[in-house]
C-alpha cells in the first residue's frame, strides 16, 4: 500500500522474524527450522508471508539463523515468482524481537516497518480491512500499532492492560500477575522512528531485546493503539507440539469445507495482478499435489 504525504512517497516494508531456538518444539527443530515445519499442507512461515501479502507489502525481509537462512532462499528465491521482493538477513542469535530492526535498519531505510513472527497464523473475515486501518494510522498519525486478542494463558505472553475506551495503560512481557487477558500477537506497525527505538533497547533480565520494551516507549509518547482481534477472528500460535498440531487440524477443516486455501500464496499474487495467469501455468505445470491442483483450477 502506497501513501503519498507532502511528495514523499513512503512505503511500507515487511519483515518476517523467523529464528529463534524453537525448544519447545524439540525434538522436530533440533535439525529444521521451526518456520519450516508442515501446517497441514504448506510450510509455516507461508502464513505470515501471505498477511504481509494481503496487506499489499511487497518488499519484505526474511531474518533467520544463520543454519536456516538458506533453507528460505532456497523456497522462495528473491520472490520474483510471487510478484513481490524478498531479502535475507541473518540474527546470529536469538537475542530478541526488538533486534528485527536494528538487524533490518538498511532494508527498511526511511520507509515505515510491519513486523510478523514467523510462527504466527491468522484468519478471519474483515482482515484485510484491519491491515488497511493499520497501516493508515502509521502513514498518517504515526502512531505503532498492535493487535489484541483473549487467552486464557496470559503469563506466556506480552500483556496489554486497556480502558474501557480500548486506550492502552500498560504492557508488559509475560507478567506474574497479569492485568487483563489481552495477549498482544505477533503482528505490529510501526513508524520509521522504531529503528532508532530497537537501537537504545537494553536486554530485560531473561537476556532478550524485548518488543515490549518498544512498544512501552510508543505508549510514553502516547503513540501506542491497539486493535482488538475481534470473536470469530483465529489467532494461532504454533509455538509447542499440540498448538502445532492444533493449527494443522484447523487449516484442514476451514480449507475442506470453505474449498478455498488459507495462505495460498500465488493466489494472493494473482488477486493483485502482481503475476499473471500465464506466468504462474508456466511455474507450476509440471508440479503435482492438491496445492498445484487448486492452483490450476483457479486458472
Ligand atoms: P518464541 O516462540 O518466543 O521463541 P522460539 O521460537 O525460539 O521458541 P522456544 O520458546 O520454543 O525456544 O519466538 C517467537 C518467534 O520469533 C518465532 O517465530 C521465532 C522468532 N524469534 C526470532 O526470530 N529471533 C529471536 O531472537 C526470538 C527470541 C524469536
Amino acid at each position: 500500500m502506497k501513501i503519498i504525504i507532502k511528495n514523499n512517497t513512503i512505503n511500507m516494508k515487511g519483515i518476517i522474524l523467523a529464528g529463534g531456538s524453537g525448544t519447545r518444539l524439540f525434538p522436530l527443530t533440533i535439525a529444521v527450522s521451526k518456520q519450516l515445519l508442515p501446517v497441514y499442507d504448506k510450510p509455516m512461515i507461508y502464513y505470515p508471508l501471505s498477511v504481509l501479502m494481503l496487506a499489499e507489502i511487497k518488499d519484505i525481509l526474511i531474518i533467520s539463523t544463520p543454519r536456516d537462512l538458506p533453507s528460505f532462499k532456497n523456497l522462495f528465491g528473491d520472490g520474483s515468482q510471487l510478484g513481490i521482493k524478498i531479502s535475507y538477513k541473518v540474527q546470529p542469535n536469538p537475542d530478541g524481537l526488538a533486534q528485527a530492526f536494528v538487524i533490518g535498519e538498511e532494508f527498511i531505510g526511511n520507509d515505515d516497518v510491519c513486523l510478523i513472527l514467523g510462527d504466527n497464523i491468522f484468519y478471519g473475515s474483515e482482515f484485510k480491512n484491519l491491515l488497511d486501518e493499520a497501516i493508515a494510522d502509521v502513514k498518517v498519525n504515526q502512531n505503532a500499532i498492535i493487535f489484541g486478542n483473549i487467552v486464557t494463558d496470559p503469563q506466556r505472553y506480552g500483556i496489554v492492560e486497556i480502558d474501557e475506551d480500548q486506550n492502552v495503560l500498560s504492557v508488559e512481557e509475560k507478567p506474574q500477575k497479569p492485568r487483563s487477558n489481552y495477549a498482544i500477537v505477533g503482528l505490529y506497525f510501526y513508524p520509521n522512528s522504531v529503528i532508532k527505538i530497537a537501537k537504545n533497547v537494553k536486554p530485560s533480565e531473561r537476556g532478550e531485546a524485548e518488543i515490549t520494551s518498544i512498544n512501552d516507549e510508543y505508549l510514553n509518547i502516547n503513540k501506542l493503539k491497539l486493535k482488538i482481534l475481534s470473536r470469530g477472528f483465529a489467532w494461532l500460535d504454533t509455538g509447542t507440539h499440540e498448538a502445532l498440531a492444533e493449527a494443522t487440524e484447523f487449516v484442514k477443516v476451514v480449507e475442506k469445507r470453505s474449498s478455498l486455501k488459507i495462505a495460498c500464496l500465488e493466489e494472493i499474487a494473482l488477486n493483485y495482478n502482481w503475476i499473471s495467469k500465464k506466468e504462474l501455468s508456466a511455474q507450476i505445470k509440471n508440479l503435482k499435489g492438491d496445492y498445484y491442483d487448486y492452483l490450476k483450477k483457479i486458472i
